[in-house]
């Protein structure tokens, strides 16, 4: 036998159980979303290399290190898209749907990103992304927080933790850089290799390093918010206004910065402390200069996107199980003309609104009933010679009474759909 084929690292099949509970935040979502006036935007997975290294910048840690980006067979390079925003930016301009107009769109999807894995953080995710065109004022911003917490609510997602900040305009930043530098070289002998890295290409991710030892120094940094411009300054003050008018907790980090150059103004993070390391559920922040710099006509904007996996993970972690699709009955076919009249009667009961699972490839009545158990069927329905002859059907109970009753076909559907209705199936 030869070696069974793996999968790339980082990259995960979704088997079924897990596949119900995605189901549930993707059908949540959807309602949400639509709640709010969002439309879908469906966008391809690969670009040209180029659009993310000019949005989400060229000395990223994205940009420098994790890109999938290969040659395809006429020269060109290209992208398996690391984030949505930059594509989604791009069919905008492309599209025409941005200038002059209010757009609120979202988009769902894997994203591929050639970062260590460990738990929570893959090559291959998932995200839902949500993207504003056109607003320039803090009630959008606060919109895209509001409706994150609607969603935590109706999932039933406790304990999640909102981060806010404002990273200021470009130029606002660009002095404030400045001033960071100077902070920070005066204090070399205390920046482990990375932040000395980071230092020299992009000053704003040393507030951003995890590492114990660096958070002293850290903490006496400059902060961006008292170096803000009175626009960026008043449209932070409104954001929050909006978020306690409307009862959503947060609490101010001025060391959040986010790992994107593309962001202006409001930052947000959603974080919980059950995943471990890889904490951020879902994060986003506003980006009026993206458009423009993609080649649009200056446009606000503002969006986030949350993470499948952590979402997911934490519904699992408090035992919410996906939607119940496992089949109503499972039909057991004794003989040959019971197998023909069984199919018949499984469209019937499907055409009246249950999920029917046949049994098929034969086989005595125990090993079809430990099928049936097997499958999570609430009835097992057996026809066989005695039941073609009397023209009637045995109804198993299989999770409760595990009686077995004699129905007339005629009375079949009612009778289960009474069953099962009564117990909320
Ligand atoms: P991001 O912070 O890079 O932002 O990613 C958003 C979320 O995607 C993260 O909070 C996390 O939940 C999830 N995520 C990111 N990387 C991984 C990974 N390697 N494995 C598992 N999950 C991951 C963006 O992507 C922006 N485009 C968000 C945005 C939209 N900003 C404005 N509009």
């Amino acid at each position: 036998m030869s070696k069974a084929i793996q999968a790339v690292r980082g990259m995960n099949d979704l088997l079924p159980e897990a596949v119900d509970r995605w189901r549930r935040i993707e059908e949540a979502s959807r309602q949400v979303l639509s709640a709010y006036g969002y439309r879908e935007i469906r966008l391809p997975l690969v670009e040209r290399s180029e659009l993310f290294a000019r949005s989400i910048g060229a000395l990223t840690d994205i940009v420098e290190k994790e890109m999938y980006t290969f040659e395809d067979r006429s020269g060109d390079s290209l992208t398996l898209r690391p984030e949505g925003t930059a594509g989604c930016v791009r069919a905008g301009i492309e599209n025409g749907i941005l200038h002059n107009q209010i757009q609120r769109l979202w988009y769902a999807g894997p994203m591929f990103r050639h970062e260590r894995p460990q738990k929570g953080r893959y090559r291959q995710f998932y995200q839902i992304g949500v993207e504003a065109f056109g607003i320039a004022s803090a009630d959008i911003d606060a919109e895209h927080i509001l409706m994150c917490a609607r969603l935590w609510k109706n999932l039933g997602i406790e304990g999640l933790t909102l981060e806010i900040n404002s990273l200021g305009t470009a130029p606002i930043r660009a002095l404030y850089r400045h001033e960071l530098v100077r902070y920070f070289e005066s204090r070399r002998a205390h920046l482990d290799e990375d932040s000395l890295r980071r230092l020299e290409k992009n000053p704003l991710r040393l507030l951003d390093s995890k590492n114990p030892s660096m958070q002293e120094t850290i903490a006496g940094a400059p902060s961006l918010m008292d170096h803000l411009d009175v626009e960026s300054l008043t449209h932070f003050t409104r954001v929050s206004e909006h978020l306690r008018q409307a009862g959503v907790a947060f609490t101010i980090n001025p060391r959040l910065v986010r790992g994107l150059d593309y962001y202006t103004r409001t930052v947000f993070e959603w974080t919980t402390d059950r995943l471990g390391a890889q904490a951020t559920v879902c994060a986003g922040g506003r980006y009026d200069g993206l458009v423009e710099l993609l080649g649009g006509k200056s446009t606000p904007a503002v969006g986030f996107a949350l993470g499948m996996e952590r979402l997911a993970e934490l519904l699992a972690q408090q035992g919410v199980v996906g939607e119940d699709v496992r089949p109503h009955v499972y039909l057991a076919l004794l003989d040959e003309t019971a197998e023909l009249t069984g199919m018949a009667l499984a469209e019937r009961l499907r055409d009246g609104g249950l999920r029917v699972e046949c049994h098929c490839g034969g086989g005595g009545l125990k090993a079809q009933l430990k099928r049936a158990d097997r499958c999570g069927a609430h009835f097992a329905l057996i026809l066989g010679e005695h039941e073609i002859k009397t023209g009637s059907v045995a109804v198993k109970d299989l999770r409760h009474s595990h009686e077995q009753t004699q129905v007339s076909p005629s009375e079949l559907l009612g009778y289960l759909k009474q069953k099962i209705g009564g117990e909320k199936h």
